[in-house]
């Protein structure tokens, strides 16, 4: 049993990224499906349909990952954090406002933990609609239609890092942020390559995983992110749209085995990964710690087999 962390974590918030043409970023996360939420000369910060009010942030910059952030239950949560890591809670200079406190892991990565964000209006999605599984027919003297269009992105769902040193990231975040291990992946019992962390939320079920942390052989940096779309067909749809706009595809459309999601994983004009899934796993904290497989984490349920570029 892991000893109590500092704080216990509700999700992840934001990730951050540095480009130098914001104009062409900007046109990319149309094509991804995120809505721009504030653009000025030097940023540009995108939303989904959900209540965050920021979930991807692009600095002018030399091309880059820049951080990423987790959302604590409440400032007197980034107060602990503030306290044990001799850092200092700082306004959150976002759309929704806020607080935040400003970390830096093992590897350097820049993490921030952020609370007190007002929620934004939600944006209309379109409604779901029945599906005619054989001998279950739930659509009845309806069509069905979808519309052609960018995915509708609704939520950041979560990121991988690569970690020089997976226990040492491990501990480190565990720690912090209370983090229960869904899947971890070993060559043996004594060679661990990393592991899908979730949050610990109770009774209430969460994504199967929040972070992942990869030991890879490239060494440490970012990975790629991934943002919960509205269903299949919008993923689908989503998938035609990029294509059509030719931007590059890395790996997908596919289900996942660990967390089972149907992925489909896209770069943005600077190389970063940046990942549409729907239909994940959902765990409670007892649910319990699974020991897999590289074969599993890179193996498919169905769809391509992952390219030797996914995850560098
Ligand atoms: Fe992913």
């Amino acid at each position: 049993m892991d000893a109590q962390s500092m704080i216990k974590i509700e999700d992840i918030a934001h990730v951050r990224f540095r480009a130098p043409d914001l104009v062409e970023m900007r046109a990319f996360l149309e094509d991804f499906g995120l809505t721009i939420a504030e653009s000025s000369e030097d940023r540009l910060v995108a939303r989904g349909a959900g209540p965050a009010p920021a979930i991807h942030i692009t600095e002018r910059g030399d091309p880059g990952f820049a951080g990423l952030a987790f959302r604590a239950e409440s400032l007197s949560d980034l107060e602990r954090i503030a306290a044990a890591e001799g850092g200092a809670v700082e306004d959150l200079d976002l759309p929704g406002g806020g607080a935040v406190v400003r970390l830096s892991d093992p590897d350097g990565h820049r993490i921030e933990v952020v609370a007190g964000q007002a929620e934004s209006d939600p944006i209309e999605v379109p409604a779901a609609q029945p599906w005619n599984r054989a001998g279950d027919h739930q659509r009845l003297r309806a069509v069905k239609r979808v519309a052609a269009g960018p995915a509708h992105v609704i939520r950041l769902g979560h990121a991988v890092l690569n970690v020089s040193n997976f226990r040492a990231s491990e501990r480190w975040y565990k720690d912090r942020f209370g983090f229960i291990t869904s899947d971890e992946i070993q060559l043996s019992p004594e060679a661990a390559l990393g592991a899908f962390l979730r949050c610990d939320r109770g009774e209430t079920p969460t994504d199967h995983h929040t972070l992942f942390l990869a030991q890879a052989p490239s060494g440490p940096g970012f990975n790629h992110a991934a943002f919960e779309v509205a269903d299949i067909d919008d993923l689908i749809l989503g998938h035609e749209r990029l294509k059509s706009a030719g931007r590059h595809a890395e790996w997908g459309i596919g289900r996942h085995i660990l967390g089972s999601q149907v992925f489909d994983y896209w770069r943005d004009p600077w190389g970063h990964t940046l990942e549409h899934w729907t239909d994940g796993d959902l765990f409670t904290a007892t649910d319990g710690a699974h020991v897999a497989s590289l074969q599993e984490l890179l193996g498919v349920q169905w769809g391509p087999a992952s390219p030797p570029t996914m995850g560098a």
